[in-house]
C-alpha cells in the first residue's frame, strides 16, 4: 500500500499543470517569522492592525518601524529547501506554476520562473499618496533605510511598502495569472493558515475545477478538512522528500 507521499509523486508525475500556493510557512525554516504564530516585540499587534491603510494614516513611523524590522530580518534570510525545490518545479521541463503571499522575494532569490506574487514585495516602495510618477513602485534594499519612514523620491511625500494591505485590491494582472493557475491537474497549498482571501480562495476554485488539491503543513487549517490529500510536515521536509521520488528511475 504506497503511502501519501508516493500516491502524490505518482500523479504527479502523470499530469502535466501543476500548481503550488504558498505562505509564511514556507520561508520559516529559512528564519521569517509567520505572521500568526510567536513574533517576538510584535506579539501584541495582529497582522490585521499594522498592514491597513488605517494603521498607516494613523501612525506612519509605527508601520514602518514594523516594515523596517521585518526587512532587517528578512535580510539575513536565504532561501531554504522548499524554495529550492519549487524554484526546480517551476523551472523547464516542469513549468510548474508557484503563487506566493510572501512578500520576502526568496521564491524569486532561488530562481523561481513564472512566480505570482499576490501580495507584492517588502523590497518595493511606493509613494503612499500616490503621486503620478510613485505610482509604479521602485525597488529599495537598503537596511536600514535612512530616513525612516522613507520618502518618496519625485515628491517628497511618505513613501510605503509596495504591498497588499487588508482592505486594499490584489494587482488585477496577479489575480489573473493566480486564477488561470487555478485551472490544472493538481493543486498545492502549503506554509499557508488559509483564512486570508482570495488568497485562500484559489484552492476552492482549483477544486471546483477538478484538480486533486493538496495541503503540506505541520498544522491543521480550515483547508485541511477540504483537500483531497493533507500532509502533516514541514515544507522543507516533504517537498525534498517529494522531489526525490520524482526524481526516482
Ligand atoms: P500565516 O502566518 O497566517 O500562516 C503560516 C502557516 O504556515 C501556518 O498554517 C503554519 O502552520 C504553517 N507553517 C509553519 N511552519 C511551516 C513549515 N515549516 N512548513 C509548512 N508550513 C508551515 O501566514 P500566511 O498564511 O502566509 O498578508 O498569511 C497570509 C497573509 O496574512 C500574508 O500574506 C499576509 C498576512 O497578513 C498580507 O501581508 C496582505
Amino acid at each position: 500500500m504506497p503511502g501519501a507521499l508516493e500516491t502524490l509523486a505518482d500523479r504527479l508525475r502523470a499530469v502535466r499543470r501543476v500548481s503550488v500556493i504558498t505562505g509564511a510557512g514556507v520561508s520559516a525554516a529559512s528564519g521569517v517569522p509567520t505572521f500568526r504564530g510567536p513574533d517576538g516585540l510584535w506579539r501584541r499587534y495582529r497582522p490585521e492592525d499594522l498592514a491597513t491603510p488605517d494603521a498607516f494614516a494613523r501612525d506612519p513611523a509605527l508601520v514602518w518601524a514594523w516594515y523596517a524590522e521585518r526587512r532587517a530580518t528578512i535580510a539575513r534570510c536565504r532561501p531554504n529547501a522548499a524554495h529550492a525545490v519549487l524554484a526546480g518545479w517551476s523551472r523547464p521541463p516542469r513549468g510548474w506554476t508557484v503563487i506566493t503571499q510572501n512578500v520576502d522575494d526568496l521564491h524569486l532569490e532561488a530562481g523561481t520562473e513564472r512566480l505570482v506574487r499576490l501580495h507584492g514585495s517588502l523590497w518595493d516602495l511606493l509613494c503612499a499618496r500616490p503621486c503620478r510618477s510613485g505610482a509604479t513602485p521602485w525597488p529599495d534594499r537598503r537596511v536600514p533605510l535612512a530616513p525612516c519612514p522613507p520618502v518618496c523620491p519625485h515628491c517628497g511625500g511618505l513613501a510605503r511598502p509596495a504591498v497588499v494591505w487588508f482592505g486594499e485590491a490584489l494587482d488585477p494582472g496577479a489575480l489573473q495569472a493566480a486564477s488561470a493557475a487555478a485551472s490544472c491537474d493538481v493543486f498545492i497549498a502549503t506554509g499557508t493558515s488559509a483564512v486570508v482571501y482570495p488568497a485562500a480562495g484559489f484552492l476552492h476554485e482549483a477544486a471546483s475545477r477538478g484538480a486533486l488539491t493538496v495541503e503540506i503543513n505541520p498544522d491543521p487549517t480550515p483547508a485541511t478538512a477540504v483537500v483531497d490529500l493533507a500532509i502533516a510536515g514541514a515544507a522543507e521536509d516533504v517537498l525534498p522528500r517529494i522531489d526525490a521520488l520524482l526524481r526516482a528511475p
